[in-house]
């Protein structure tokens, strides 16, 4: 722990407690989460956070496998597909449907699906994909504290070490939830989205499929692995956004050098929408 009480107290009252859409395992019946969350903006002109304790072990970002034949984005159209949630059952599926497209994206996977599923995890990262961290068992790390929720991420990203051989490259909190002081103490660059195709709450093929049409150069769009609504509709998202030009690839890849204490994506989603 780096923070006296006194300051702790006040680190806790200055948070700013993220709470958006996103996500879906596990969750009670949809609700609006925007109607609670206060606007996340973030991005390269915020000041990075000094390098500090962080949720991998050994104090470093974790690196990108197979990072080599990356698309130039700053040249050509990229966007960076990503699936959170998992390891599930539809994981697998779904890689075969990226392999046709020499699709690469980016997984932000569960310390308990990772137990549950490693042989999937480590698949999915020997095909080439990164590996985000997406807590331990999807509880919002703004209602933990700032320890609980380090020992949270860090049990994961040893979960996803012992399995891959590398540390998560990236962190994307349940819901975009960060609290200021554990989103100042990471050294993990943290990853939202720019586009919520809301499939976690539409659970539909078709409404997923015109939502992730809204992509656009750099967008990071957001699905997940664990509903079949999904896989079923990534076929047409890949033909669509290749046929237009796109190029498909990990967030790190879209992001550049990311830089740890910034949030990378608005975190957004639709209102009102179902
Ligand atoms: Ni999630």
């Amino acid at each position: 722990m780096r923070f006296s009480s006194t300051a702790l107290r006040t680190s806790l009252a200055a948070t700013v407690i993220l709470v958006l859409a996103g996500c879906s395992a596990p969750m009670p019946a949809p609700t609006n989460p925007e109607q609670s969350g206060q606007q996340y903006i973030a991005g390269p002109g915020a000041t990075p956070a000094a390098p500090s304790p962080t949720q991998n072990p050994d104090g470093k970002p974790g690196k990108t496998a197979k990072a080599a034949k990356a698309p130039n984005c700053a040249k050509v159209k990229c966007v960076a597909l990503t699936f959170d949630d998992g390891p599930g059952a539809y994981t697998e599926d779904l890689l075969d449907l990226l392999d046709t497209y020499q699709a690469k994206a980016t997984f932000f996977v569960i310390g308990e699906a990772v137990q549950k599923r490693p042989q999937v995890l480590k698949d999915t990262a020997s095909r080439g994909h990164e590996i985000g961290n997406h807590s331990w068992a999807h509880h919002d790390l703004a209602k933990m504290s700032l320890s609980a929720a380090e020992r949270d991420l860090a049990k994961t990203a040893s979960a996803v070490k012992q399995v891959t051989g590398a540390y998560p490259t990236l962190v994307r909190p349940p819901f975009g939830a960060i609290p200021g002081p554990l989103k100042k103490d990471l050294t993990t660059p943290i990853a939202l989205w720019s586009i919520d195709t809301q499939d976690w709450l539409t659970r539909d093929t078709k409404k997923t499929i015109k939502a992730a049409e809204a992509a656009k150069p750099g967008s990071i769009v957001l699905m997940h692995d664990i509903h079949e609504s999904t896989l079923k509709a990534l076929p047409a998202i890949l033909k669509d956004l290749k046929g237009r030009g796109f190029h498909f690839v990990t967030v790190s890849q879209i992001i550049g050098k990311p830089k740890p204490g910034i949030g990378y994506g608005t975190g957004l989603s639709p209102k009102g929408s179902k």
